[in-house]
């Protein structure tokens, strides 16, 4: 990805500076949040510098990272972002049907959709992801969304996983999430959705929104379980059952998956207990006593 940071304007004097957007602001103290913003070079960025040359004010939560185009924001990287530290994120691109690679915005729309849906199931508030359309000409626009959107991340709280001492279950789930959104069945369903609902597939048959929307969680979720089996079992083999009663799964389910995993070689019978299969993630095999 090309991108490069870009500091938040100095502060500006009382007088020489615009008003600010009229933003509620929380009473909370104490929390300031980090904000990642990636922005698209040819349009949001340029909104962001308007703002300042403008004098208009916004938070100095934000980090800018400039980025060619919305599209290049994958959602790896942005679960990749919240395990690092972030509060919030933020992506800004130009308006539909403004994007500087013609179609580039629509993959974003969908990206951003998935990237939500696997916040939900790692057990982050999707509020934490902003997806917003700025041209280069709106940079009060752009002072407006990042004050609202400071004032949103505070009002929900530091992100559970940020901490030096982080919820470890979710840190973990954001993890299998992450590896989730690697899937190129998830891929193709992306960059395909938009032909797939408009135009239609090989044999010229629109697909409904509403059945993309069920593969999503489909496939999602057969990945989020398949990555939180193999994490669990990374240390220790164990059986469908006490899989299933750490992940907060059906039995049923659990075999259902681990039956891929072998298929894939992911996942190893490693002995009996007590007429009980205990499996183990292949590549600690050997670790594993
Ligand atoms: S170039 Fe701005 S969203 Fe694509």
């Amino acid at each position: 990805m090309t991108d490069e940071t870009k500091e938040a304007p100095e502060k500006e004097t009382k007088d020489d500076a615009k008003t600010p957007p009229k933003v509620e602001v929380s009473e909370k103290k104490g929390f300031e949040p980090v904000i990642v913003g990636f922005l698209c070079n040819w349009c949001s960025y340029a909104g962001a510098d308007l703002c300042g040359v403008s004098r208009y004010q916004y938070p100095t939560n934000i980090r800018v990272v400039r980025v060619m185009c919305s599209t290049r924001v994958d959602p790896f990287i942005i679960l990749e972002m919240f395990i690092q530290g972030a509060d919030g994120i933020l992506v800004g691109g130009c308006h539909l049907g403004d994007c500087h690679y013609i179609s580039g915005n629509y993959h974003t729309m969908n990206k951003m959709k998935l990237t939500k849906k696997l916040l939900e199931i790692s057990g982050l508030d999707p509020e934490r992801l902003r997806l917003e359309w700025i041209s280069a000409s709106e940079g009060e626009k752009f002072s407006q969304v990042i004050t609202e959107f400071t004032e949103t991340v505070r009002q929900l709280g530091p992100s559970p996983i940020r901490s030096t001492n982080p919820d470890i279950d979710l840190l973990e789930a954001t993890f299998a999430a992450q590896n989730a959104s690697t899937d190129f069945r998830l891929r193709a369903l992306v960059g395909r959705e938009r032909m797939l609902t408009e135009q239609g597939n090989v044999y010229n048959e629109k697909i409904s929104e509403e059945k993309i929307a069920e593969l999503y969680d489909k496939i999602i979720m057969d990945e989020f379980i398949r990555h939180r089996i193999l994490q669990i079992t990374k240390n220790r083999p164990l059986s469908v059952k006490d899989i299933a009663k750490i992940i907060g799964q059906s039995p049923k389910t659990v075999l259902t998956q681990i039956v891929t995993l072998k298929d894939r070689g992911l996942i190893t019978l490693h002995r009996i207990d007590s007429k009980s299969p205990l499996f183990v993630n292949t590549k600690a095999e050997t670790e594993v006593v």
